[in-house]
């Protein structure tokens, strides 16, 4: 990690959106549409509540999902932190300095605009999402 990123999201593994959705909304949260994206095979939602960080809700799509690993492994549970970057190439680069593995070559996401999104892994710090600005 960089002291230039800036936080953006918690990730978090779930087997059905609507369903782990309904307890955020009872408690005042906003459930966003449910995107499909083809690239991740996942479909992703976000919850948001003025004064609370955001959050991500990722569902598989199929057996081949990145996140039915997960999803065996811990269940229902938060599983990445998604940091905003200036540079996402920049950022990697460092970060493979610093020991992070990258999962996969920047890709654009589309739930969040085609912005690119990378994810990284650390053994001491776990998973890492980076966001491009722009
Ligand atoms: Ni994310």
């Amino acid at each position: 990690m960089l002291d230039t990123f800036t936080f953006h999201h918690i990730g978090y593994a779930v087997n059905d959106i609507v369903v782990t959705a309904e307890y955020y909304v009872k408690a005042g949260w906003q459930l966003s549409e449910v995107y499909h994206d083809n690239i991740q095979n996942s479909k992703i939602a976000f919850l948001t509540k003025s004064g609370f960080p955001l959050i991500e809700l990722v569902a598989a799509v199929d057996e081949s999902s990145p996140v039915v690993s997960t999803l065996k492994k811990s269940g229902v549970s938060p599983y990445h932190i998604c940091y905003e970057v200036e540079d996402i190439e920049t950022a990697i680069k460092d970060m493979k300095h610093q020991r992070y593995l990258p999962l996969f070559k920047p890709v654009p996401a589309v739930a969040l605009d085609n912005r690119l999104i990378c994810y990284l892994y650390n053994k001491n710090v776990g998973l890492i999402e980076l966001l491009n600005k722009r």
